[in-house]
């Protein structure tokens, strides 16, 4: 059987999320059809959090309505809260993410709350979403390190990862959320979350900051990880998390994969050129090694 890789494209939601300049509605809807025409199975593709505290992403209810929901494909939102819940679930919502973190100090930044309380708001949306057949993904941000704590021990991710596994979520995402990361530290982490959590369960999900981002998630696919986040163009970054830069490249990710023989599913040229299409309404080059060189042949 051939060994297969699903990327999370995460560029509608991380992606936009810290752009300053406020993109049309229209953009983000034509950005989530040109992706759900790449092959790609799993489309994030906004947030029901506060407008207050995400202005970019106020236009979720919109955006979600406005998609072409293409049969297979799931569409997953961010959900902080109940009301979150409520909102996305009013636009037809069939999969979300809830998200906390390893660290106090970034938790209480990005969602103004500690580790402890950010479960307890869980614990009734992970409920209804239960009972509603709604299926939820887990956050854990900050695995290899803070930018307000600094170094994160192991342990505490491992505590928060399982947590949010016995709460119920089907897959948790291990967040290098300033991409501090390198690859021996990456493998050691995951080793040490997969100790309590299945690792057919752990997905990973680098900044590349430093620029460690694809050496990363190398580390942890010879760990046997399997599905990997990733934005178009190279866009995202967490508004409460200084310091943090782009994702790793949807598109450097899936040319290295196919490099190693790895399926994904994914038509790499036109993953290359949606890309080079949102650089172009972003006003600036593409943040894919992969599709600039896919672009100069
Ligand atoms: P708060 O201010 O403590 O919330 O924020 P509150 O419950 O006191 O509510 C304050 C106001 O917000 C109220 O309105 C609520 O109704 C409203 P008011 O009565 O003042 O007019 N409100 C909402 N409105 C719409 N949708 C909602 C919602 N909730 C409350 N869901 C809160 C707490 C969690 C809401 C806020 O801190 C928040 O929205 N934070 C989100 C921050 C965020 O989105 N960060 C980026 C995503 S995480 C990330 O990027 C990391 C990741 O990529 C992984 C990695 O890289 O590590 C996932
Ligand atoms: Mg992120």
């Amino acid at each position: 059987m051939t060994d297969f890789v699903r990327i999370v494209e995460v560029g509608p939601r991380d992606g936009l999320q810290n752009e300053k300049a406020v993109i049309a509605t229209a953009d983000k809807i034509e950005l989530i059809d040109r992706l759900s025409r790449t092959g790609l199975r799993t489309i994030e593709a906004t947030s029901f959090v506060s407008p207050r505290w995400v202005p970019q992403l106020a236009d979720a209810a919109e955006v979600f309505t406005g998609i072409h929901r293409e049969p297979g494909v799931a569409y997953p939102v961010l959900v902080p809260n109940e009301t979150g819940y409520d909102r996305a679930r009013a636009v037809g919502v069939e999969e979300i993410a809830v998200f906390t973190a390893a660290s106090e100090a970034f938790n209480r930044k990005n969602i103004n709350a500690g580790i402890d309380e950010s479960i307890e708001r869980f614990r009734p949306v992970l409920a209804r979403a239960t009972a509603d057949g709604v299926r939820v993904r887990g956050y854990v941000s900050t695995v290899l390190g803070c930018p307000y704590q600094g170094d994160v021990p192991v342990a505490d991710v491992v505590k928060v990862a399982s947590r949010l596994h016995e709460l119920g979520c089907y897959e948790i995402s291990l967040g290098d959320t300033i991409g501090v990361g390198t690859p021996l530290k990456a493998r050691a982490m995951l080793q040490a979350v997969a100790s309590l959590v299945p690792l057919s369960s752990l997905a990973v999900h680098f900044h590349d900051t430093y620029g460690q981002a694809l050496a990363n998630i190398l580390a942890c696919l010879e760990e046997g990880v399997r599905v990997v986040d990733a934005a178009v163009s190279g866009t995202g970054g967490c508004p409460y998390a200084k310091g943090a830069s782009g994702n790793v490249a949807s598109e450097d990710v899936v040319y290295m994969l196919h490099g190693m023989g790895i399926a994904t599913g994914v038509d790499l040229d036109r993953l290359g050129e949606t890309g080079r299409w949102l650089a172009a309404l972003l006003g600036r080059e593409t943040g894919s090694k992969a599709g600039k060189a896919m672009a100069a042949t």
